[in-house]
């Protein structure tokens, strides 16, 4: 298959690129460098270019507290950059697997979101994730919407990483303990990608599919499972006593939702992948963790 990764550069991008290397796939691995996507001229002759069969597309702005204010690149990039992929995806007829978020939620449901659950973003950055996710359905191309959560790798800004480096300088950390999620282990968000390429239904699927982590923890237990781990592992000299602190104690530009758990089972069950095992990846991190 020909398969075209846009946002090579983020997170995801470079756990996808890193399991591309292992597949006989043609694959054009795009940064912003390659393609930048809020020139959707240049977004558009390059795809026809490449002519993909696949165009994954892992890019975002995903900078949730800073699109508050920055509203209009964060729509640029979410949803009118994404409108004009979806569009020429459906012009050259080749499948869109698009990347979206459990902020497209406003977190009041008790239970897992399933993805027939009714949206309701708080923020500019889950509002923008929404219409980018409309474009894609509107588009007429065949898509994947796979929604994830909570995303930590050995790559890029995330909150693994922040922990390991705050928890190194402080015996002591107050973490937010009333946000429930299911981290993902980008990894395994790659891998499970990667999974639907052989799918018969791949190249007629108009679906939103959640890919998240097999369990559920609030910011303050997944800290305690990233110290547990790294204290085991005797990569830090003490493990950092957390204090639980509620989302109001700690005021952040954006919203985000109390519980935005994602259930995957409906991802496993149609193509045979399961959900992330996170704390698995968090051990990997740590074993190859050099501070
Ligand atoms: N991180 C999370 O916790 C999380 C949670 C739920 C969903 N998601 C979604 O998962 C996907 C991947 O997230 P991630 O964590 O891998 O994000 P990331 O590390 O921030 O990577 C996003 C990538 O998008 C690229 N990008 C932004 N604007 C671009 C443009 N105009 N042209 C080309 N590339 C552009 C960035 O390029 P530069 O490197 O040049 O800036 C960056 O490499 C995103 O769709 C995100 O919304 C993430």
């Amino acid at each position: 298959m020909r398969i075209l990764v846009l946002g090579a550069n983020g997170q995801l991008g470079r756990c996808l690129a890193d399991e591309l290397h292992e597949t006989n796939h043609q694959v054009l691995l795009a940064s912003r460098a390659e393609i930048d996507l809020s020139n959707f001229h240049i977004t558009q002759t390059e795809i026809r270019r490449f002519a993909p069969d696949v165009v994954i597309n892992a890019s975002g702005y995903t900078a949730v507290d800073k699109a508050e204010s920055d509203e209009k690149s964060a729509y640029l990039v979410n949803h009118l950059a994404v409108e004009n992929i979806a569009k020429v995806c459906y012009a050259v007829d080749c499948v869109l697997i698009h990347v979206s978020s459990d902020y497209v939620f406003d977190g009041q449901s008790i239970r897992p979101y399933q993805e027939d659950a009714t949206t309701n973003p708080k923020s500019v950055y889950g509002k923008s994730k929404l219409k980018g996710e409309i474009a894609v359905q509107n588009s007429g191309c065949n898509y994947l919407i796979v929604r994830t959560a909570w995303v930590f790798s050995e790559y890029g800004n995330n909150f693994f990483k922040t922990m390991m480096r705050i928890g190194s300088q402080n015996r002591e950390l107050k973490i937010v303990g009333d946000q429930f999620g299911c981290p993902s282990y980008a990894p395994d968000i790659a891998k499970a990608i990667l999974s639907t390429l052989t799918s018969p239904r791949l190249k007629t699927s108009k679906s939103i599919y959640h890919y998240a982590g097999d369990s559920a923890c609030t910011w303050a237990e997944f800290s305690q499972s990233i110290f547990d781990a790294a204290w085991a592992a005797g990569k830090l000299d003490y493990k950092p006593k957390i204090v639980s602190i509620k989302s109001k104690e700690y005021p952040l530009p954006a919203l985000r939702p109390l519980n935005s758990m994602l259930d995957s089972s409906r991802f496993e069950s149609e193509f045979g992948f399961k959900a992330s095992p996170w704390l698995a990846g968090v051990r990997k991190l740590i074993a190859s963790w050099d501070s």
